[in-house]
């Protein structure tokens, strides 16, 4: 009997930044299975190439970050999510074909749902500050789970009016000047920039004309407490951090690859937890 072991990867340019090992390894040992996990560091003009052996290299799919997830699109069949938020992060081969989806979206809906139960009760406004692929993900699983009202904050405003096309009337475009009128009521607040990343600067926020009973959410995890978190659970605010959306986003891709839906369980997350934070120190 021959036994044959499946694998899958990250692609990406860096991709050494990549956590995706630590969690996918955790759960293919927690399921006894014979697999791999691995990094690969694919330079933009290999990607293509990449892609087209990958079943040759021994790959059942993987994982795709910075800067591929657009052309990773357009070289595979989407699916409607992928297509609406035209990034895709999460693929697999099926009958010979390269399928993609984007679990960007259950990331960041996964993680607020475990973080901040209840969230979107009522919730008619909420700010969403970026406009790029991460943010366009952030507010395509609002606009599911049926928030009517988003405000879309960002440095270079017709990148937020683009958003306003791509997704409806419900989509604000809004500058950085008025993001204190934005903020006023609002019940969620949401950072999909880089600000606040290790390296960039932090977003400074007057979080104060939001609602007593708002939720603070960013998709950065390096650091795991970034300075909108901090500002949010100094005002006691429920906050959902970007740990969570990296662990919500990976379940998708590992059933789809190794047949089993994994769990993200509190030894996991404290588990990458003390791995960035001994990075960090
Ligand atoms: P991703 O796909 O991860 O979302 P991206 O498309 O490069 O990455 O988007 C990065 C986001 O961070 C954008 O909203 C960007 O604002 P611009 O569209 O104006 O570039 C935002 N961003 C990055 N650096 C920033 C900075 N120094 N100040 C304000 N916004 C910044």
């Amino acid at each position: 009997m021959t036994m044959t072991i499946r694998a899958a990867c990250i692609m990406g340019w860096p991709v050494r930044q990549s956590r995706s090992p630590l969690i996918h390894r955790y759960w293919l040992k927690q399921h006894g299975l014979m697999g791999d996990y691995r990094r690969e560091a694919v330079r933009p003009e290999d990607f293509p190439d990449f892609l087209a052996r990958l079943a040759q290299r021994g790959y059942a799919g993987g994982n795709v970050t910075i800067p591929h997830k657009e052309v990773a699109l357009r070289l595979s069949e989407p699916d409607e999510r992928a297509l609406a938020v035209g990034a895709a992060n999460t693929l697999w081969l099926e009958n010979g074909k390269l399928k993609s989806t984007n679990t960007d979206v259950e990331g960041f809906i996964g993680a607020l749902d475990e973080a901040a139960p209840g969230w979107d009760d009522g919730l008619q406004k909420a700010v969403v500050i970026g406009a790029g692929g991460a943010a366009r993900a952030v507010v395509f699983g609002l606009i599911e789970r049926g928030v009517p009202r988003i405000h879309v904050v960002n440095r270079t405003l017709p990148r937020a009016e683009a958003l306003r096309e791509r997704f409806g009337p419900g989509i604000v475009p809004t500058s950085f000047d008025d993001l204190p009128g934005a903020l006023e009521g609002a019940g969620l607040v949401a950072n999909a920039t880089s600000l606040g990343m290790e390296g960039y600067p932090d977003l400074e926020i007057d979080l104060s004309p939001m609602r007593a009973d708002a939720v603070a959410a960013d998709a950065i995890y390096l650091p795991l407490e970034t300075s909108l978190l901090r500002a949010a659970r100094a005002r006691r605010m429920r906050t959902s951090d970007g740990l969570g959306m990296l662990l919500h986003q990976a379940g998708r891709g590992f059933e789809l690859w190794f047949g089993v839906r994994p769990e993200v369980t509190s030894e996991l997350r404290a588990r990458i937890e003390a791995e960035l934070l001994r990075e960090q120190n």
